[in-house]
């Protein structure tokens, strides 16, 4: 792929502060400078879309939000795409597994699945019509020795890329096997079993897309990402780049996993 490598960090609500965001955006910005064959990107909490993207806003790097409404109208403190896009943000995750988990709560007991992948599949949608790009996430729970967690990756993608085809060109999916997210480098996944899911979410999105257009769509992964594992993973695990978050908290440390995803 001779696309460069997108390495996003998902600053999650690591970073409380206006100022501590604004300080963070400023560290970045020194050290874009001279830096080449990567592409970086922050999706940063609501409030701070707007100064980052102004700091931020002479280099390279993308800002994006964590999240979107799947309406639009009359809904009490939820953030529109368009609301987004027009403070600065370009693209927006959409369906991350803290916010899934969120919603399966008020699921307990029943068939959530579906609901929560319509769910997905709206905000989706607001986010493509507001022309933000959609950093889909998938992933399964937990790991099962039947296959059943592939299958519910798949019925991640369908669901959430039903009637919405035509995006295939803005798409970008990330994996995230929820079982490794938040841990530490020797628990994320392992860059032969990464490679594996990758091939099977290019095959599953070449079902589901125009087959010349599935290719496009950049896989990444995320899951315990650090700079001690990032070298491997994107090597060996075939990724397109990274969504990486605890270790995205920290500029330097988000910085050497970037120095390492330049081809
Ligand atoms: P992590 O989070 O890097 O802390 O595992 C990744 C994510 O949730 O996007």
């Amino acid at each position: 792929m001779t696309r460069k490598r997108l390495v996003v960090a998902n600053w999650k609500m690591y970073l409380e502060s206006a100022d501590g965001a604004k300080e963070y955006a400023r560290a970045l910005k020194r050290k874009m400078k001279g830096l080449t064959g990567v592409e970086v990107a922050i999706a940063a909490p609501a409030p701070f879309i707007s100064e980052v993207a102004a700091i931020l806003e002479s280099t390279p790097v993308r800002i994006g939000a964590q999240t979107v409404s799947g309406y639009t109208g009359a809904h009490t403190g939820e953030m529109s795409a368009a609301m987004a896009r027009s403070v600065g943000a370009d693209f927006a995750i959409i369906g991350h597994s803290e916010r899934r988990a969120l919603l399966r709560q008020g699921y307990e007991g029943q068939a959530f699945e579906p609901k929560i992948n319509e769910q997905v599949h709206r905000e989706l949608v607001q986010a493509a019509s507001a022309g933000l790009m959609p950093v889909l996430c998938v992933g399964e729970l937990a790991h099962s020795e039947d296959g059943a967690h592939v299958a519910f990756v798949a019925e991640q993608l369908r669901s959430a890329l039903v009637g919405a085809q035509s995006l295939a060109g803005k798409l970008v999916v990330a994996y995230e096997p929820v079982w490794a997210i938040g841990k530490t480098a020797s628990d994320a996944m392992k860059p032969a079993e990464v490679r594996e899911m990758v091939i099977f979410i290019r095959k599953t999105l070449a079902d589901i897309l125009d087959r010349k257009l599935a290719l496009k769509v950049p896989v990444l992964y995320g899951g315990s990402v650090e700079p001690d594992n990032a070298r491997g993973l994107i090597e060996e695990g075939d990724v397109a780049g990274f969504l990486v978050g605890h270790a995205s908290a920290d500029v330097a440390t988000f910085f050497e996993i970037v120095s390492q995803c330049k081809k």
